[in-house]
């Protein structure tokens, strides 16, 4: 079967690498891909066309594709896809809007009565300033629309606040922020993939969204990520039971069929698991993490979502633990340098993956070409030797000034010693 992975990222590196473990797979394509792609799968150049990417897909016969990045998804790829009969894992445009716009989201959220921060809309930048005059701090403001992760500020003080809110409102006239109450508690990543009908939730994992030790520094897309995340008992069967079944049932009234992954990101507060965003697709870094510990064949898993036959699946995993650590370009996430050198060694570390994302080839080898340059995985029997593994993989990258955290699932492996 061909195969097509759509995406450039550490995301889409680790699903081309776990696709082409499948028998199922004759050719492997990425669009556009990079350069650790290029190892597996034959990259096409793509400018994010989604029109002209599902005709070229239609005149080469593929048969299946599999979606990473939100964008296309909320362009409309499976949408395009579909027109031409072609099987497409990744939500249609209008199930996308769940990550396409905060607004939407949470006004799902309330519909369906899923649990989450109280919140406000607005357009208005002098209603919203004078809203969060009754608000206070802390206080939480989001661009409703795609900012790659980077939309939200954590406000401590009011004047944080209206700053955030003023400078999202000052800009495009159809702009809109999401005010919403300060949660407090660990988070978590719950992924999902369903057919629409049949829910099948992944291993939990975390992310860890500031640039710096600590949880301090600016947010990211995500520096970091561990998997599974230990949830107390009963707490997967209730994100699924109160998150996840009304969000893809509700949709399905409405007459949207979800077809992918869904992401739910999740605050653990005391008042029980609350969700604070909605993503149409798997998390990065967290794919990086938890793609290693599937045993079940994703192209086999990809097939029963589109074909609306998930029910029949079983989903199967290694009983391992996974640590991903991401090495950053100097000046992420305001302004990456790029066309800094780096090198991996030939042979990884035992237990060591490296996905690559903000990277491509110069003449004397790869360089910086991104934000987030490298993902990098370890495995071990447990979380505490995942990520001296992960650390172990790090330390063999050059890649002089490169950013990373040195904390990734401390407070994990803190917590249980
Ligand atoms: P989001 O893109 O909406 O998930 O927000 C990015 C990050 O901002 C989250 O991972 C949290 O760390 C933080 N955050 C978002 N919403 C809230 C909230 N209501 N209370 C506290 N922190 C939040
Ligand atoms: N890691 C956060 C995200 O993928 O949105």
């Amino acid at each position: 079967m061909k195969v097509l992975v759509v995406g450039s990222g550490g995301r889409e590196h680790a699903m081309c690498w776990k696709v082409a473990q499948s028998p199922l797979v004759t050719a492997l394509f990425a669009a556009p891909g990079n350069p650790g792609m290029a190892e597996l799968a034959e990259c096409i150049p793509w400018d994010g066309n989604v029109e002209q990417l599902a005709e070229w897909a239609d005149q080469e016969g593929i048969e299946l594709t599999l979606v990473g990045p939100e964008a296309p998804l909320v362009e409309g790829i499976a949408d395009a896809f579909l027109a031409r009969g072609l099987k497409i894992f990744g939500p249609v445009q209008k199930a996308a809007m769940i990550e396409g716009s905060k607004a939407f989201a949470k006004d799902l959220m309330a519909r369906f009565g899923i649990p989450t921060a109280r919140h406000r809309t607005f357009h208005d930048v002098l209603d919203a300033l004078s809203y969060l005059e009754t608000t206070g701090a802390p206080i939480v403001v989001k661009d409703s629309g795609l900012a790659a992760g980077k939309g939200v500020t954590v406000a401590t003080t009011l004047q944080q606040a209206k700053q955030a809110a003023a400078n999202i409102l000052s800009g495009p006239e159809q702009a809109e922020i999401v005010i919403e109450e300060f949660l407090s508690g660990p988070e978590v990543t719950v992924l999902a993939v369903t057919d629409g009908v049949t829910i099948k939730p992944l291993l939990p994992s975390q992310d860890h969204k500031r640039l710096l030790d600590g949880d301090t520094g600016p947010m990211t897309g995500g520096m970091g990520a561990i998997c599974p995340y230990p949830l107390a008992p009963g707490v997967l069967t209730e994100i699924v039971e109160r998150v996840l079944q009304p969000l893809v049932e509700g949709l399905r009234a409405e007459g949207i069929v979800y077809k992918g992954v869904i992401y739910a990101g999740l605050m653990l507060t005391d008042e029980g698991p609350k969700v604070l965003e909605f993503n149409a697709r798997f998390g990065d870094p967290e794919c990086q993490a938890i793609l290693p510990l599937l045993k079940t064949d994703l192209v086999e898993l990809a097939l029963a979502v589109v074909e609306g036959r998930l029910h029949e699946l079983e989903l199967t995993w290694h009983p391992l633990a996974s640590a991903c650590v991401v090495m950053a370009a100097p000046g992420y996430p305001d302004d990456p340098h790029k066309g800094l050198p780096l090198s991996l060694p030939r042979q990884p570390p035992e237990q060591v993956l490296y996905f690559q994302a903000g990277t491509r080839r110069g003449p004397d080898g790869l360089q910086t070409h991104g934000g987030r340059v490298l993902s990098v995985v370890g495995l071990g029997e447990d979380l505490k030797k995942a990520l001296e593994r992960a650390y172990a993989g790090v330390a063999a990258v050059k890649f002089e000034h490169a950013l990373y955290r040195r904390d990734i699932g401390r407070k994990v492996v803190t917590n249980m010693a």
